[in-house]
């Protein structure tokens, strides 16, 4: 049975969607971060609490760690049926239609599932499964203080070098990833496809330079 979850092209369409909607949470995820770079922490400790708290957003996010767990399963399966039909000594050869970015995917993807894998437990984990975030209150309303969590890890040289590395290759990853999903989902176009293009880039660089705007302004003026 070829279905779209089974079949190639299937594969290759859900990975595309997905990778979408990854941009598109990441987009919002930059939206919320910026927050911490007010003066108070109360901003970003209101919006985090609201994210992990709406009922829609809580759905939302388990769209979002399917999503992040399926377009890891197809991008390995793709990537294994890729290397098992390569001829010996093709990545040599005629390779000129292929963009620098997109001989890397699974090597970016790797290092950025590293980095969500540490991202989670030192975020995400320690805020929803440990007492290890502290309590404030806002108008005798209680709130996890994951600014201040955010705030002590940046001011480790480590964890920004870290973070800022990981967005580089994730700059890395998106840029190619963006117009091969529109690609995939068969948008070829004289007009359009330099348009989905240059609209990739943007989306890119907002996503890198806001986030690594991030680390180093909490790390130097905070
Ligand atoms: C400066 C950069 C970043 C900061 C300060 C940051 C901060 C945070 C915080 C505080 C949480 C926990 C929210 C909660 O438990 O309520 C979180 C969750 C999360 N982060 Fe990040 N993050 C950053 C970059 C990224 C990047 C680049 C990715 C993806 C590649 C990412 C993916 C996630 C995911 C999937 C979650 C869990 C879902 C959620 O709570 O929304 N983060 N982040």
């Amino acid at each position: 049975m070829s279905n779209i979850f089974t079949s190639s092209i299937g594969k290759k369409l859900m990975m595309a969607l997905l990778g979408i909607f990854l941009v598109l949470f990441l987009l919002v995820h930059l939206g919320v971060n910026l927050l911490i770079l007010m003066d108070s922490r109360q901003a970003f400790n209101v919006a985090a609490h609201f994210m992990a708290h709406n009922i829609v957003i809580k759905v939302f996010e388990i769209f979002l760690f399917g999503g992040f767990i399926l377009h890891i399963f197809y991008g390995l399966i793709l990537q294994v049926k890729n290397w098992l039909s390569r001829p010996i000594g093709y990545n040599k050869t005629n390779n000129s239609q292929t963009s620098f970015f997109s001989k890397f995917m699974i090597h970016t993807a790797v290092i950025i599932f590293i980095f969500l894998t540490i991202h989670m437990i030192d975020f995400y984990f320690k805020s929803k499964f440990t007492n290890a975030v502290e309590i404030v209150n806002y108008n005798g309303k209680e709130y996890h203080d994951l600014a201040a969590l955010v705030l002590q890890k940046f001011k480790m040289p480590a964890f920004v070098i870290g973070y800022i590395l990981s967005f580089v290759f994730m700059s890395f990853h998106l840029l190619h990833g963006f117009q091969s999903a529109f690609q995939t989902l068969g948008i070829n176009h004289k007009v359009y496809t330099p348009i989905i293009k240059k609209i990739g880039i943007i989306c890119t660089l907002i996503i890198t330079v806001g986030f690594t705007i991030i680390p180093l302004y909490v790390y130097f003026f905070k």
